[in-house]
């Protein structure tokens, strides 16, 4: 057997690969960043093609770096952006537009309109998510509605529909030549598409949105010895090594940090936060917010549930401070920012760029700062950027223990904004429960790598993979309940405020 395994991670806004072994210890890793098209307030879109590109350097470098060959992969797993939606041609691997990113929220009126005909509950009952701008199909349904010849493309099998992992995963098993169109039970439970019990597209729901099914990809498990084929024996790797574990990025994040028994949850700190909890083997409706999905499924075994508590801009909002408003050089700066000043002076910012995802589901949502005072500066702005980051954590954090009962002994963190320790701080404080971080922060691609190793042996079981955790950092609450309480009290207003604005 070989020693190591890789894990693509096609991120929000990089691509990239790392190499793990059997101890889930990160051997080597190469990362890129890919442009964030903006064409208009809210629109959000990637290109398919600097992406897969980007993929196959990411690969290429970080197999050079590790000094291994490519003979050492025993498998590789793919992990992706969810929902971001790519339309291609596969006799030419040409995509027909841009990628449409989970961010852009041009399809509220799809949204609205769905849920204006009484067709939210079908959509809640059988997919577990709320119409919302967030999701793949209703983006799905603007390209086909929008982009010149994409739905007559359709109709002949000339233009097939994927989420990123397909998209990659398509281009690495051969593109036009033989390439591998699937995609696995947790990416399609993000499109509003599949029925959520028999985790297969529902032709009612593809009805409703217009989408013919033969665009669509094969369903698989996450984690299967053959249903992904293997790589193209061209670049990246010049070798067939088989792929083996494929999910979206959070679920990927949840199966990094082991969350395996039911009430075990993490909350994942990147461009928005996502946190999961796991429910078992029945999905749990919502009646707080959150949103029902597929955390993973292994092989042959029943699906495993999550409910998950999506918030969009979060790191992201800290990329706003950095690059549009120029008020900080990088990211860790924000940090050195907020330590200047001992609270934000009763300012608040709601980041409700893309609306606002959980639990308010407001599309429509756009972001405030409130409170505002002669006295405030860029100091201010930086800790009620940070603290709008835990804020809307606890929002999560609320509707999760009214759903589910369980109440949070301690909250699973990873992701790049856990190397902000007042960020980490202010989340413990905000939420009266310590926060606590693993050795390997990278939890996504290993979770991604634990997927594909599971289905060919390389990994045991789960029980073997629980034995990588390591605690690295943890942090106590400090706040006193008076100041918690006012704290969320005006965080609460705050909200309001972004939620009235549409209607002034
Ligand atoms: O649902 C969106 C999520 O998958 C994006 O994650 O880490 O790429 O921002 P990330």
């Amino acid at each position: 057997m070989a020693d190591f395994v890789g894990a693509v991670d096609q991120g929000t806004t990089s691509s990239r690969f790392m190499i793990f072994d059997h101890d889930g210890n990160e051997v080597a890793k190469h990362q890129l960043e890919h442009t964030q098209i903006l064409p208009r307030p809210g629109w959000v879109e990637h290109d398919p093609v600097e992406i897969w590109e980007r993929t196959n350097v990411a690969i290429q470098n970080a197999v050079r770096s590790a000094g291994i060959s490519p003979a050492d992969l025993d498998a590789i797993g793919i992990t992706n952006q969810r929902e971001t939606t790519v339309v291609w041609d596969p006799r030419t691997g040409q995509p027909y537009c841009n990628a449409i990113v989970w961010q852009d929220t041009r399809t509220d009126r799809i949204a609205a309109t769905l849920e204006r005909d009484g067709h939210g509950d079908l959509i809640r009952r059988r997919a577990g998510l709320p119409p919302a701008t967030y999701f793949s199909g209703g983006k799905l349904t603007w390209i086909l509605e929008n982009v010149d010849g994409v739905r007559a493309a359709a109709e002949q099998g000339h233009a097939v529909f994927g989420t990123t992992d397909s998209w990659v995963l398509w281009n690495l098993t051969g593109g036009p030549n033989g390439g591998i169109h699937a995609t696995d039970v947790t990416n399609a439970s993000r499109t509003m598409l599949m029925d959520l019990e028999t985790l297969d597209w529902d032709d009612e729901l593809l009805d409703l949105f217009g989408i013919p099914r033969a665009m669509l990809p094969v369903i698989n498990p996450s984690s299967h010895p053959e249903a992904y084929g293997r790589t193209r024996t061209t670049r990246p790797l010049r070798r067939a090594v088989p792929i083996t574990g494929v999910l979206g990025d959070q679920q990927a994040a949840t199966v990094g940090q082991v969350c395996f028994a039911v009430g075990e949850a993490k909350n994942t700190y990147g461009t928005g936060n996502f946190l999961l909890l796991n429910t078992g083997t029945e999905p749990v409706r919502s009646r707080h917010g959150l949103i029902t999905t597929v955390a993973y499924r292994f092989g042959d075994a029943p699906a495993v549930y999550a409910l998950e508590g999506s918030i969009a801009v979060t790191g992201s909002a800290v990329q706003w401070l950095r690059d549009q408003l120029h008020a900080i050089t990088d990211a860790a700066e924000s940090e050195r920012l907020a330590a200047t000043v001992p609270d934000s002076g009763g300012a608040y910012f709601v980041p409700a760029f893309s609306g606002l995802f959980a639990p308010y589901w407001r599309s429509d949502a756009r972001g405030a700062i409130v409170g505002l005072a002669r006295y405030h500066t860029n100091g201010h702005l930086a800790r009620a950027t940070l603290e709008a980051i835990c804020y809307q954590s606890r929002d999560v954090v609320e509707a999760m223990e009214q759903d589910s009962g369980v109440h949070l002994d301690v909250l699973r963190v990873d992701g790049g904004v856990t190397a902000n320790d007042l960020c980490m701080q202010t989340q413990a404080d905000i939420l009266g429960v310590p926060v606590s971080r693993p050795v390997v922060a990278e939890t996504t691609a290993l979770g991604a790598a634990y997927a594909a190793g599971l289905a060919t042996g390389f990994w045991r079981d789960t029980d073997e993979l629980r034995e990588h955790w390591h605690e690295s950092k943890r942090w106590e609450p400090r706040w006193s309940e008076q100041r918690r309480a006012e704290g969320y009290a005006g965080w609460k207003k705050a909200v309001q405020r972004t939620l009235d604005w549409v209607e002034v």
